[in-house]
């Protein structure tokens, strides 16, 4: 039996249950967790609930998610938000011919396509990948505003064209919406311009319930740490990541956590249409630094997931094979098509928006390249158009910013630091001196950094 999951026995609990203190009344719940007091299920699901069928304001969500942000969830109070965020949507379900079914889910950060290469890596070795991806936030990327800067490609599909695409093609990618774990949706967007994004509780929350509502039987979630992450220390990513296994093991979803390091970007380019161009050069075989190592661990943890017993060594085999053969390629045209996109693009990248105007940014000294910043170029990548300042804002998709150096290459004088795409709509300076002093040069050399901590 496949079918979306109703929701109405969760609805019913919240009606039925006798009036709580913390329950019918938002304040209370709001003044107790200011005050350091843990919730009970039962108010949490009422809370979720109340916004987002609009019965509480944006402001009383706000200051309940910051007295959340700052007082924090134990581990039953982040569960029962995790179920009250699936609770709102629908729960995607499977059929067993198209399991196993794996997903994964990337914290955040600044050139972060990892999606693009590894879903058609994993789909090309014969297991199924099933993806809700979202939209750009702030200074990082998202999966979904890269896609849309393919031709026609859609990722607003229902069940039906979920399914048909996933047997075509092994492998799916949707955006979230209002059936898929809505209130995740309005609460993320809130939490964004109210300053409670960076929480722990909240960001396992989250993440969770998408991996839970997707129907899938493991996921591999890359827990990004550093300047242009979420979270900026390895000691708190790894507390995020066992978190949220524990969240996965609590639904009985099996999780792996990929440690992974956003002190730089991911790889060269930062920017929708530049970053497909590289997830392309990626699957034709070329190692995009950074990015393909992190990509090849992605993949071989899903892959040992979905077949328990598989060695790391023999996954990695299979990684490389689905690339060298043209098969993870194939995958990704078949899949462009499948979603309505343009896959002449995938042959010929040209296709894809390019920008009217490309300034070299040089060195101003020699020296060895110790740091690039990954939020202060996801900013000037912002500042370009590749996101929204504004939620209404129209994201231009040609637009980015390309590595020439990272951290580790040498660099003379003069030689290029970046490449700036963009519409020549600013001032040349002030986005040059603004690229410039992303990267750090020291005098003395500097060790290139693994973008990969460890796999939990
Ligand atoms: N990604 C999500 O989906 N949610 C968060 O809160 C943070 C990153």
């Amino acid at each position: 039996m496949e079918s979306f999951m109703s929701t109405s026995l969760a609805s019913e609990a919240c009606a039925s249950h006798p009036p709580h203190v913390e329950a019918g009344d938002v304040l209370s719940a709001i003044a107790a967790k200011r005050d350091g007091a843990s919730l009970s299920a039962q108010s949490i699901e009422c809370v979720v609930r109340g916004y987002t069928e609009g019965r509480i304001p944006d402001y009383q969500m706000a200051a309940w998610l910051m007295a959340v942000a700052c007082r924090g969830m134990n581990d039953a109070e982040t569960t029962a938000l995790t179920k009250a965020y699936i609770d709102s949507g629908v729960r995607l379900e499977f059929a067993d011919h198209r399991r196993p079914l794996i997903d994964k889910h990337s914290t955040g950060g600044v050139g972060d396509k990892t999606t693009l290469f590894v879903a058609p890596v994993v789909a090309a070795c014969g297991v199924s990948v099933m993806k809700i991806s979202g939209r750009g936030l702030d200074f990082a990327g998202g999966t979904v505003d890269k896609l849309e800067s393919i031709p026609g490609l859609r990722i607003d599909l229902d069940h039906e064209q979920i399914l048909e695409v996933l047997d075509r093609t092994r492998m799916v990618v949707v955006g979230q919406n209002t059936r898929l774990v809505p209130a995740d949706g309005a609460t993320y967007a809130l939490r964004d311009v109210t300053g409670s994004v960076e929480s722990l509780p909240l960001i396992a929350a989250s993440v969770m319930s998408k991996k839970i509502a997707a129907g899938t039987d493991g996921a591999v979630i890359d827990v990004k740490y550093g300047s242009g992450a979420l979270v900026g220390d390895i000691a708190r990513a790894e507390e995020l990541g066992r978190l949220m296994i524990r969240i996965g093991s609590a639904f009985g979803l099996p999780c792996r956590v990929v440690l992974s390091d956003m002190g730089q970007p991911l790889g060269r380019a930062v920017g929708n249409a530049l970053e497909v161009k590289e997830a392309l050069s990626a699957l034709r075989g070329d190692q995009v630094p950074g990015f393909t190592e992190l990509g090849h661990v992605l993949a071989v943890e899903m892959l040992c997931l979905a077949e328990p017993g598989l060695m790391r060594q023999a996954a990695e085999a299979r990684v490389r094979d689905a690339v060298s053969s043209g098969r993870a390629l194939a995958v990704f045209r078949a899949w462009v098509a499948g979603q309505g996109g343009d896959a002449r693009v995938v042959g010929n990248p040209d296709l894809l928006p390019t920008a009217t105007r490309v300034d070299v940014v040089p060195a101003s000294w020699s020296g060895w390249i110790s740091d690039v910043d990954a939020r202060a170029v996801g900013k000037l990548a912002l500042r370009l158009g590749a996101g929204r300042l504004r939620q209404e804002d129209r994201v231009d998709h040609a637009v980015g910013v390309v590595l020439r150096r990272r951290v580790g290459d040498e660099v003379r004088q003069g030689e290029p630091l970046a490449e700036v795409h963009w519409r020549g709509d600013a001032d040349p300076e002030a986005v040059s001196a603004e690229a410039t002093a992303a990267f750090t040069i020291d005098s003395r050399p500097v060790e290139p950094r693994s973008g990969v901590h460890s796999v939990l």
